[in-house]
């Protein structure tokens, strides 16, 4: 059985060094005696290796990466380079890029596979822009069907696939959590898609997380009901005592 796994998207914040430090500090103290949570600091890259030099209990995540090895890449980081400093979760396909990015889906696809050929863990973030009726929109199976093409089927236990609807997430005006039976039905919908493309077994193993709007008083809700294994939080991240209590939170709920 995985331990729920909870991700801070810290996004492009703060703003120094010096602040970044001071919050993932207070992070780790504060959730240094929950030993039934994972949780994963994912800063912007300049504040990875700062931040690396003092993690105990906190595992390190990138907002992104480049596919490719080393070269003539300008304005790129890669999986190799990101190794070097002991990230172990990357981020992948979050909305935001593929807005202001213009990610596609054949980008999220050699991302997804050079992270796991090479021994990281992908947060693979899929779900629609809107949502009409109550149904799961067909584009998350599709997001999931094209980011995994081609994909050795021995990697999919180590998959995490983040449920994250755009409307969800926090920042996105009228912005509202997805509710919790509807995260159990789009988990249900992952689920099915997994198992279409890589059988039954495998698709079991992979963990199922939320991100939109999660905060320390729904939290719960969506591990309870919505049977998410963790979440990937944005907003409530950067408050420190704020995303501690979330940890707390988790930490009390039995998956
Ligand atoms: P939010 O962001 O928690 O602020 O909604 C989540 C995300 O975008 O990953």
């Amino acid at each position: 059985m995985k331990k729920p796994l909870i991700i801070a998207n810290w996004k492009a914040n703060p703003a120094s060094s010096q602040d970044a430090i001071l919050l993932a500090k207070r992070i780790e103290s504060g959730i240094s005696k929950l030993r039934n949570v994972k949780v994963v600091v994912a800063p912007p890259y300049l504040f990875l290796l700062p931040i690396s030099r003092f993690l105990k209990i906190l595992k390190l995540g990138a907002q992104n990466v480049f596919w490719e090895d080393i070269g003539p890449f300008t304005g790129e980081v890669s999986w190799r380079q990101l190794k070097t400093i002991g990230v172990g979760y990357v981020i992948v396909g979050h909305s935001e890029r593929k807005i202001y990015l213009k990610e596609t889906d054949e980008m999220i696809r050699k991302k997804v596979n050079a992270l796991f050929e090479h021994g990281l863990v992908p947060v693979l973030c899929v779900g629609e822009n809107k949502r009409e009726g109550s149904d799961i929109p067909e584009i998350v199976g599709i997001q999931l069907k094209n980011a995994l093409r081609g994909l050795k089927k021995k990697y999919i236990e180590h998959l995490v696939v983040a449920y994250e609807p755009l409307w969800a997430i926090s920042t996105v005006p009228g912005a509202h959590p997805v509710k919790a039976d509807d995260v159990f039905r789009a988990g249900l919908y992952i689920r099915r898609i997994l198992t279409g493309l890589f059988g039954e077994d495998a698709a079991s193993k992979v963990q199922i997380i939320y991100g939109g709007s999660v905060r320390k008083d729904n939290v719960g809700a969506f591990l309870n009901e919505g049977k998410m294994v963790g979440a990937l939080v944005g907003g409530a991240s950067l408050n420190p005592d704020e995303f501690v209590e979330l940890v707390r939170e988790v930490s009390r709920v039995r998956v």
